[in-house]
Parts: structure tokens; C-alpha cells; sequence
């Protein structure tokens, strides 16, 4: 087999400089993209590294120890992602989420939490900060994180079953300490607490019903449990359309199993449909990007490591608003309110809704420019 040959980590994925407009205007809270979208939810990608490698995710044929991840330098510093979210919730943003690759494996991430916690929306709200993690470091930094002012975390768990697991990890993690993780998580009042399992037909789809059992069992109605449609994302996981399970059917089986009933949304834009267990054990959710696309209020922008703002998952161009940040116009610095206008002009511009248009092909990546992966995007 030839060896892949990585391009410099920095340089893997198309971005353009954004215009500063010479006349920066406030961000007026209100921004709307070209299809009406407001930008409410800025997720924050801290690192391309994961000590997972999902086989759907980062294959360990493509992710080895050949593999160039962005060096430290190219990172965001914290006061660099604060900076900017700040910018972000001026223009509406009211919802922020941590992910990777794998958040907690970012050094201190607690400290920038801290940052972020001390952020105010601008009628003086406190923001929805919240963490996409494998839960393998949740155990030992659960009480860091609620400490920082973390108010939630979404753990992703693919399997109750330990061989299943292990083997959908593909770095033999055992299940219990995921678990565990969860029990600390809850303990030390993180809290809603989400489950995020990726439903892969044939791989995984037997684990519904036994994981629903566990959570409703162990952890009870406070922690939400939801199936994902295994998506089309990046290039490097051989996605084919018949091994995504449709959520209908996820639906169905929860059904027989305990008993449903679908719940209305709570706001605008969810990723999620709601179902509440007919006997109160709680609730869980499906996320259809494949069989239901949910782009028409889709309100998500995403911030990668090394600071490429991207305004869809599926997109292979990003914005480099660290060439704002650590750049200069006439000897000077860019101001918040330069960088603030600029954002605000590539949201205006945004058309994006991919899961809308996608066929039922697996669509080859264009040469060159490749689709963005999931463990640099984060979900
Ligand atoms: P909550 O506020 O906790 O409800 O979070 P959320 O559902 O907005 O985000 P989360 O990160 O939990 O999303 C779960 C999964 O949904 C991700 O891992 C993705 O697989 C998928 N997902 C989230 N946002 C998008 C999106 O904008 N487009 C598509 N196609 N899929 C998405
Ligand atoms: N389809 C759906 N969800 C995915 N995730 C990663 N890859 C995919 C995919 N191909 C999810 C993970 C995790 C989050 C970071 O993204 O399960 O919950
Ligand atoms: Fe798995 Fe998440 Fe790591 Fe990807 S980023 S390999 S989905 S744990
Ligand atoms: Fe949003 Fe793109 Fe996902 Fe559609 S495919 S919901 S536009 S991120």
C-alpha cells in the first residue's frame, strides 16, 4: 500500500482570508445568514487529537503514528478562542460547546473554561457552555470542569456491550470506565447530562435497546439519551448509505421496548427530536441528518483548533480568522470591531445546507480539498 502523503497540518484545508470592511459597524445581536438562519451556537474545536480512533471517525489506517496533527503553534491560545466568542455572542451566539478530536486531552482546558464562563450574552445573560467528550478523562476531571463553571457535558458511547465497544474504539477502552465517568459526571452536578451513541447498522444497532435499559436504570431520567445517523462526514470513514439506521427505526424499536411518545421541540434549530418514555422514565432523542436534514434552521458555525471558522460540517473551506487575530492593517492590530464586521459579513454570506442537497452517493471528495473531518471539526 503506498504511504499517504500528509500535507502540512495547517495547510490541509482551504481557507480564505475574510474582508475587514473600513467602516466596522456594532454587531447588532440579530446577524441572519442568505437563507434567514440567525448564528446562535459556536462550537469550539480545542484539539485535532484523540486518544480514541472510532473506526467511522479516525481509522487507524489513515490516523497512525505517521499521522502530522497541527503543531502547538498553529493552536488558538485561550485568550485567542475567548476573544473571539466574545465577538460571537455579540453577534447572537448564545450557546457554546467544547469539542476536538478529544477536549479534555487540551492542556488546562479547564482554565478556558473559566474564560468562557465569564462571558455575558448581551442583555447580561450567562451563556449554555457545554463539552463533546469520550468520557475516557471524565472520571478523573469531572469536578475540575463543574469547578471552572462547565454546566453540561454530551458523553459519546457507542455501546454498552465491552467487546462492542472496545472494538468500535479500536484502542481496546473498556466500557466501565466510560460509564463511570458518567456516574462522577452526574455526582458532581454536571447536568443535563447527554449520551451520544452512533448508530452503524449491522456494527451497533443490537445495543440500542440494551443501552436505553441501562440508562434508564442506572442513571435514570436525568440523563438524555440520543441516536445519531451515522453522516457522510469527511472523507476517510467509507460511509455507504446502507449502514445508516434510520432513526425512524431507532424510534420504532424504543417503542416497542418501553413505550413512546414524541415531545415537542424546545427551541428552534434543535439538532434533535424529542421522545418521552410513556412511564416517566424520562427521555431520549434522534438526530436524522441523513433521513431528515434539519439545515432549514440550522444556526451552528464551528471554530477549528487553529482557528478556520466553518459554516457547515460538511464544508471544505474555511475562514482564517486567526489571520485576523494575529494580523494588522496599516501597523495596526485588527480591532474587535474590524473582526467582529468581518465575521458578521461571511455569516450574511452563508448558503450552506448540505445534508439538504446530499444524494444517496458517497460523494467524492474534490482533489485537493478535502471535506473537513469530524475529529478536527468536532460534531
Ligand atoms: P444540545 O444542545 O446538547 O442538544 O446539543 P446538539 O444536539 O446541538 O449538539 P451535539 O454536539 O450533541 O450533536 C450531536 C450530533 O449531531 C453531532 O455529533 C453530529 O453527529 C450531529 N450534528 C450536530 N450538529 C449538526 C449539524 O449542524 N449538522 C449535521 N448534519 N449534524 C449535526
Ligand atoms: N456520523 C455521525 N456522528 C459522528 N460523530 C463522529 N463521526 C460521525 C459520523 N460519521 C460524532 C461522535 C461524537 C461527535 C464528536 O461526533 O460520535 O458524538
Ligand atoms: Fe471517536 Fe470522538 Fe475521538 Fe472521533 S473524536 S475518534 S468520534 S472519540
Ligand atoms: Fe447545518 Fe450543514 Fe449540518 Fe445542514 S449539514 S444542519 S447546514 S451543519
Amino acid at each position: 500500500m503506498g504511504e499517504r502523503v500528509n500535507p502540512i497540518a495547517d495547510l490541509r484545508y482551504a481557507a480564505t482570508v475574510p474582508p475587514v470592511p473600513a467602516a466596522a459597524t456594532r454587531a447588532s445581536g440579530a446577524l441572519h445568514d442568505r437563507r434567514g438562519r440567525p448564528l446562535r451556537d459556536l462550537r469550539i474545536s480545542v484539539t485535532d487529537r484523540c486518544n480514541f480512533r472510532c473506526t467511522y471517525c479516525m481509522p487507524k489506517e489513515l490516523f497512525g503514528a505517521s499521522y502530522a496533527f497541527l503543531p502547538q503553534a498553529s493552536l488558538l491560545s485561550f485568550e485567542e478562542i475567548t476573544r473571539t466568542a466574545r465577538l460571537f455572542v455579540a453577534h447572537g451566539v448564545h450557546k457554546l460547546r467544547l469539542t476536538g478530536g478529544e477536549p479534555l486531552l487540551r492542556k488546562n482546558v479547564e482554565q478556558l473554561i473559566a474564560q468562557l464562563a465569564a462571558l455575558r450574552t448581551p442583555e447580561g445573560k450567562p451563556l449554555d457552555i457545554t463539552l463533546t467528550t469520550n468520557g475516557s478523562l471524565l472520571a478523573r476531571k469531572a469536578q475540575a470542569l463543574k469547578d471552572s463553571g462547565l454546566q453540561r457535558v454530551t458523553v459519546s458511547l457507542d455501546a454498552l456491550d465491552d467487546a462492542v465497544f472496545r472494538r468500535m474504539n479500536d484502542v481496546d477502552f473498556p466500557v466501565a470506565q466510560v460509564l463511570e465517568g458518567i456516574h462522577v459526571a452526574q455526582r458532581v452536578g454536571l447536568a443535563p447530562i447527554k449520551i451520544n451513541m452512533v448508530v452503524k447498522k449491522g456494527t451497533n444497532d443490537h445495543e440500542i435497546v440494551p443501552l436505553a435499559r441501562h440508562v434508564r436504570e442506572h442513571f435514570g431520567p436525568g440523563v438524555v439519551l440520543r441516536f445519531i445517523e451515522y453522516m457522510d462526514v469527511g472523507a476517510s470513514n467509507g460511509w455507504r448509505m446502507d449502514e445508516v439506521l434510520p432513526s425512524a427505526e431507532v424510534v420504532a424499536r424504543l417503542d416497542r421496548a418501553f413505550g413512546l411518545q414524541p415531545l415537542a421541540a424546545h427551541t428552534l434549530g434543535e439538532t434533535a427530536k424529542r421522545h418521552a418514555y410513556r412511564d416517566g422514565g424520562g427521555e431520549i432523542g434522534v438526530i436524522s441528518s441523513v433521513t431528515q436534514a434539519f439545515c432549514g434552521d440550522c444556526n451552528r458555525a464551528r471554530l477549528s483548533t487553529e482557528g478556520k471558522l466553518f459554516l457547515c460540517l460538511f464544508a471544505n473551506q474555511g475562514h482564517d480568522l486567526r489571520a485576523l487575530l494575529r494580523g494588522q492593517r496599516d501597523g495596526r492590530p485588527y480591532t474587535d470591531e474590524d473582526i467582529a464586521a468581518a465575521i458578521g459579513l461571511v455569516w450574511a454570506q452563508r448558503e450552506d445546507r448540505y445534508s439538504e442537497l446530499r444524494t444517496q452517493q458517497t460523494p467524492a471528495a474534490q482533489p485537493g480539498q478535502p471535506r473537513v473531518e469530524m475529529h478536527y471539526i468536532g460534531g
